[in-house]
């Protein structure tokens, strides 16, 4: 529905539009979680429509929608469709739901992040969720506090949010009963404190009549406290963004002429004035703050949320991706830390599996080494388990190809929150919040060795490589690598193999078929393979390999024009009517249930160096073929 998506796009414009030069103290951030069931949108629209805070043609089309789809009979305005029809394609790849309406009294000015009940409730919260200030939970007075109610606020504490809202809904369901509210106030109160959430304010309300919503309620007047505007106007939130440690993430270099050089990014944390000392993060470098220029001319100050260009004192080397910091207060540069990732995909995250990893303005290479645990958002308990799946949140340790700056989550939730980006689709698959930093490997270094891979290869009069070979069980890898091996001994080349049957008998004797073992498998495999290659090596390496993402990640561990992907292609029927090993007939009859082709996925290669058909060809021609190919590239 693209007019959606530019309604959305427009609004989010509006909101950034109009955030743009306001002060932070007076604006809250909230977001709100329950379901349809629970009167959620009738109350956002009930706080819109009652503060006659709304645009005057989405007041009018909004009268005009009612008659036609309204559920609250004729005549009457149905709130919900306000805030239901706004839905935001926030990020490639994946739909996030997440319907941003800003409003504002005389006290205060909010923006409301509303996100769908429905089961993807995870990432749209995590999307929703990571600039609230406060949570507004929804619960029917009739069911009270319901597991939903419980994962809604197990997200909500695990994103930092700490001020929380309960308001109790379809109070004239249960007769504004007084007692109803009090078990359910008390007994949310005793959950939300188990979870670290000390801020709780439980509201009887009514979306329906509008009862202690914008104004106190006459049928309730046991209630002394204030109505849900009200609070959402005093609470104290104290946006404390301004009193952490100076942070700029680099996002460019604005350098206009030789006379100008500054680094431009938005303050995410802290503030900063000419004169502060600053540290350039990771290389550590440290100088003066010179300049902070604005579109608008020079600051004396330039504070949270600010976009800002830096000058700095002297020249120092600074690129996109770095830190420029409180020079007494810097953050962490390191290369492994643990954090809590919620996932996004419908495609599991894989340990060992390769991912892209924006942290601020830096992207790297990152892999989950170890899934501690997953977190069972009902109950709290830590499970055991191998992936995460859409929508769960797990403990991982996560390791980066280079070391970055980042925070701790909980003290900076912008430079210490990151997403995952998938290598092959570019989708964005999880997002992170960190806890600490891994300081495990940070004293090992690369040891410098005076003869290298051109050494060891020159003496043995080759380019070393890895020829890659990837094909279904049966499609003829291990048997064309062979030939070609034999091919190559023959000329007094330097080889060695590597074979799925028979490193699964040694270095992977551990591993089994699940998906995160292969991966787990190829990961071991292309190290392997990389240090056969430092040995001055032709490398054979004949593995299912299934997944194209670890075949790119074993590739990129390579120099260019190292690795040859070689894709022997046969259709499942014929590896299975060949069968060399009786292992697709035990398939077959259920007892190997992943196996590739079957009951698990072959992913086969879009661009290999060779394609080899070895449903028409023998096994002895397309030898030929792979070793022609090493000497058309010179490797031979
Ligand atoms: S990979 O997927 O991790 O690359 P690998 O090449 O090491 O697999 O091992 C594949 C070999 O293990 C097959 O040639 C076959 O002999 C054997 N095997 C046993 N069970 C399975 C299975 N479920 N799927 C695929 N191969 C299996």
């Amino acid at each position: 529905m693209p007019h959606d998506h530019t309604a959305a796009a427009e609004a989010i414009a509006q909101v950034e539009e109009y955030l743009r030069g306001q002060e932070n103290k007076d604006l809250l951030r909230f977001i709100t979680c329950g379901s349809v069931d629970d009167g959620k949108s009738s109350l956002i629209g009930r706080l819109l429509y009652d503060c006659k805070l709304l645009f005057e043609d989405q007041l009018a089309s909004l009268e005009k929608d009612s008659g036609r789809f309204g559920t609250t009979g004729s005549g009457k305005l149905d709130l919900a469709l306000l805030v239901d029809g706004l839905a935001a394609e926030r990020e490639q790849g994946i739909t996030i739901d997440v319907a941003y309406r800003f409003f504002t009294t005389d006290k205060r000015k909010f923006i409301v992040a509303d996100t769908p009940g429905h089961e993807q409730y995870t990432r749209n919260m995590a999307t929703g969720a990571s600039t609230a200030d406060a949570a507004v939970l929804l619960v029917d007075a009739r069911k009270g506090v319901l597991t939903q109610t419980r994962r809604h606020s197990t997200i909500v504490s695990l994103l930092g949010i700490r001020h929380v809202v309960l308001a109790v809904n379809k109070m004239d369901m249960v007769d504004w009963d007084r007692a109803v509210f009090e078990r359910i106030a008390d007994d949310y109160r005793a959950f939300a404190h188990g979870l670290g959430i000390r801020d709780v304010a439980c509201i009887p309300v009514s979306a329906l009549t509008g009862d202690n919503v914008t104004t106190p309620s006459a049928n309730m007047d046991w209630y002394k406290g204030p109505t849900l505007l009200a609070q959402l106007e005093t609470m104290e939130v104290s946006s404390d963004a301004l009193n952490r440690p100076f942070r700029l993430p680099v996002q460019w270099v604005n350098r206009p002429d030789q006379h100008f050089r500054g680094f431009s990014g938005t303050i995410a944390g802290g503030t900063v004035r000419p004169g502060d000392p600053v540290a350039i993060l990771p290389s550590g470098r440290t100088t003066t703050v010179s300049r902070v220029v604005t579109m608008d001319g020079d600051l004396e100050e330039g504070v949270a949320d600010q976009a800002v260009t830096l000058v700095l004192a002297e020249e120092v080397d600074v690129s996109r991706g770095d830190v420029i910091a409180a020079a007494d207060a810097r953050p962490e540069v390191a290369d492994q830390f643990a954090a809590h990732i919620v996932w996004m995909s419908e495609q599991p995250l894989l340990p060992g599996r390769s991912y892209l990893l924006r942290l601020g303005t830096s992207t790297v290479g990152a892999q989950v080494t170890e899934l501690k645990h997953v977190l069972n958002v009902n109950t709290q308990e830590h499970v055991a388990a191998k992936h995460l799946d859409l929508n769960a949140v797990g403990l991982c340790n996560v390791a980066l190809d280079r070391p970055v700056p980042f925070d701790a989550y909980a003290d900076n939730r912008a430079t210490g929150s990151f997403v995952l980006i998938d290598r092959i689709s570019n989708a964005t698959v999880g997002c992170g919040m960190i806890d600490f930093a891994l300081r495990r490997a940070s004293n090992i270094h690369w040891q410098p060795m005076k003869v290298d891979k051109a050494a060891r290869g020159a003496l043995n009069g080759q380019k070393p490589c890895v020829l890659w070979f990837t094909g279904l069980s049966g499609s003829g890898k291990s048997t064309i690598a062979d030939l070609v091996e034999q091919e190559l001994h023959r000329r007094g080349r330097r080889t060695m193999s590597l074979d799925g049957d028979n490193v699964r008998h040694g270095l992977s004797r551990d591993l089994g078929f699940t998906d995160e073992d292969r991966v787990e498998n190829i990961r071991r495999v292309s190290e392997v393979a990389k240090l056969m290659v430092d040995a001055g090596l032709i490398v054979l390496v004949s593995f299912i390999s299934p997944f194209r993402s670890e075949r790119r990640t074993a590739r990129e561990l390579m120099e260019q024009g190292e690795f040859l992907e070689i894709f022997v292609d046969a259709p499942l029927e014929v590896c299975e009517a060949r069968d060399p090993k009786g292992l697709y007939r035990k398939a077959r009859a259920g007892q190997l249930p992943h196996f590739t082709g079957l009951g698990s996925s072959y992913e086969p290669p879009e661009a290999p160096e060779l394609h080899l058909n070895s449903a028409d060809e023998t096994p002895e021609r397309l030898a030929a073929r792979v070793v022609a190919a090493l000497e058309e590239r010179g490797m031979i």
